[in-house]
């Protein structure tokens, strides 16, 4: 099987990535490391149980990870997935807080990485800061991870956050540095750009949330207020349906990246280096175009 550690700050799309990785019967889940992000801590380590609560899978354990960006910035005015990160919808039945595993979800990662060397996958869907701890804690991380794969970044200057910066390494530029440039294992990278580029349609969103199961139901209740669009747009689940199956990746960019921390409108800003400037050796794989057959295909077993 294929072993995953998973590093989500729950909002409706990590939802969505979570639930196809917990679908994809190639997977072993090791463990969820939670991260502040869409919404705050306690209600990302909540959103983790629900969701695993939907889909029977209470016995994978889950970590409480940092509340605040490495400088001690919060965001406490983001609320695109509503104030509790899935939509305000509400749930008599989520399971209490008292099933987190009493471990951090910093020194689980490392812990779990160490134990199954050259062996796991860290999927990374929030802000870098859980990641960026545990490499400052134990600088072998990097080296002993399988690969790594993240959902942040962009490509072109365009963010969704700020002017210039995508939501997870502007909401902790510094921990995205450290992770760009620290990293040293096969890193792959699903972009903002990259995301909306190979965005599905409404209609076909209609009818995943439609089936009638249990998890289909619980999507269409946290996506309800969801802001009506023309394209339906699952950010993190590219990064998870690249670990579970690299075929849907069909064309990616080989680039060193960084991160730009002093830009007024550019803070947070991924930065390619092209020109290959800074002379850095590691590369990282930038996702261009996915499979979106296959993709679908693995969005809709999510539900099923
Ligand atoms: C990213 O920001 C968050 O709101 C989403 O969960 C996703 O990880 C997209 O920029
Ligand atoms: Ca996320």
């Amino acid at each position: 099987k294929k072993l995953f550690l998973i590093d989500v700050d729950c909002g409706v799309d990590d939802a969505q990535a979570l639930m196809m990785a917990l679908a994809a019967p190639e997977v072993e889940i090791l463990g969820i490391t939670c991260c502040f992000g869409n919404t705050t801590i306690e209600h990302v380590c909540r959103n983790v149980l629900r969701v695993l609560h939907v889909c029977n899978r209470m016995e994978i354990p889950v970590y409480r990870g940092v509340s605040h960006s490495l400088l001690g910035e919060i965001n406490p005015e983001f609320a695109h997935f509503g104030g509790d990160g899935l939509g305000d919808a509400g749930d008599p039945n989520s399971p209490g807080l008292e099933h987190l595993q009493q471990e951090d979800a910093v020194h689980a990662m490392i812990r779990i990485i160490n134990q199954y060397q050259d062996q796991v996958s860290l999927i990374a869907l929030g802000p870098l800061t859980n990641v960026a701890l545990a490499i400052k804690l134990d600088p072998s991380i990097p080296k002993k991870l399988h690969k790594l794969y993240i959902m942040g970044g962009n490509l072109e200057g365009r963010g969704n956050r700020t002017v210039c910066a995508e939501f997870n390494f502007c909401l902790d530029p510094e921990a995205a540095y450290i992770v760009m440039n620290e990293f040293t294992c096969p890193t792959y990278i699903a972009t903002l750009d990259f995301s909306r580029a190979n965005s599905l349609t409404m209609e076909y969103f209609k009818d995943w949330v439609n089936q009638d199961t249990a998890k289909a139901k619980f999507m269409k209740t946290i996506t309800a207020r969801w802001p009506q669009k023309d394209s339906f747009v699952s950010y993190d689940s590219y990064a998870v349906a690249a670990a579970i199956d690299e075929s849907i990746i069909t064309e990616s960019l080989e680039c060193a990246v960084s991160v730009e921390l002093q830009g007024h409108y550019t803070r947070g800003m991924m930065v390619l280096d092209s020109d290959e400037k800074l002379k850095k050796n590691h590369k990282v794989t930038l996702m261009k175009k996915a499979n979106l057959e296959k993709f679908k295909q693995r969005l809709w077993s999510a539900l099923a």
